[in-house]
């Protein structure tokens, strides 16, 4: 099997991290495969906003815990009571991929970007896992102020978020893969 798809079939969602910061050259690296992956007409319509200071992190992490306990989702509601909750798993790195809405397709292009990012993280040794939660900050005032803080250019819109670090568990198997969800004309 080629080292390209052996990685595909390898990385696999990371949901505990140690506290050391991942180096600045690899996420240079992982960066730059975000900005690799295909585009609407070459748009390139996403931007990347680096998150790795503590304070800013926590704070994130507090707006989705508000979000999440008003949110009518009982589930939601059970992980955010928890005083441990950490929606990036103390992750030191998150990284958000936003888009420009009047880009083609921002949304593909950023998912595509993140995809990247994710597979590139797993190659080199730093574990990943998306975070979805993210995506909704715009849901709430508080996280409709704390994307202007953030620096989230006006007119984007968060498609995608995930959180980066050095694993400090072992990658788990792989769940099994659907049946049935091929159909092949020939
Ligand atoms: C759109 C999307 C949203 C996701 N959101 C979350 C999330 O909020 N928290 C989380 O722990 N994992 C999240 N994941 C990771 C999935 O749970 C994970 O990819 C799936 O269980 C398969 O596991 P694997 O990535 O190890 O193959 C998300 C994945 C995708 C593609």
């Amino acid at each position: 099997m080629n080292e390209t798809i052996k990685s595909i079939l390898n990385r696999r969602s990371i949901r505990a991290y140690k506290q050391e910061q991942i180096k600045d050259e690899e996420l240079q690296i992982i960066l730059n495969a975000g900005m690799y992956a295909p585009s609407a007409m070459n748009q390139q319509s996403w931007h990347f906003t680096v998150v790795q200071n503590k304070e800013t992190l926590q704070k994130i992490n507090q707006t989705v815990k508000s979000y999440f306990l008003k949110s009518g989702n009982q589930r939601f509601e059970e992980m955010a009571k928890s005083e441990k909750f950490n929606v990036f798993y103390n992750a030191p790195t998150l990284i958000i991929v936003s888009g420009d809405e009047k880009a083609i397709a921002p949304q593909c292009d950023c998912v595509l970007a993140m995809g990247n990012i994710l597979l590139a993280a797993s190659t080199i040794g730093i574990g990943s896992c998306w975070i979805h939660a993210i995506t909704q900050l715009s849901n709430s005032e508080e996280g409709k102020s704390l994307i202007s803080e953030l620096g989230i250019p006006m007119g984007n819109k968060i498609f995608a978020s995930g959180a980066f670090g050095y694993a400090a568990v072992a990658a788990p198997t792989a769940a099994p893969r659907k049946e049935n969800s091929v159909n092949i004309i020939r």
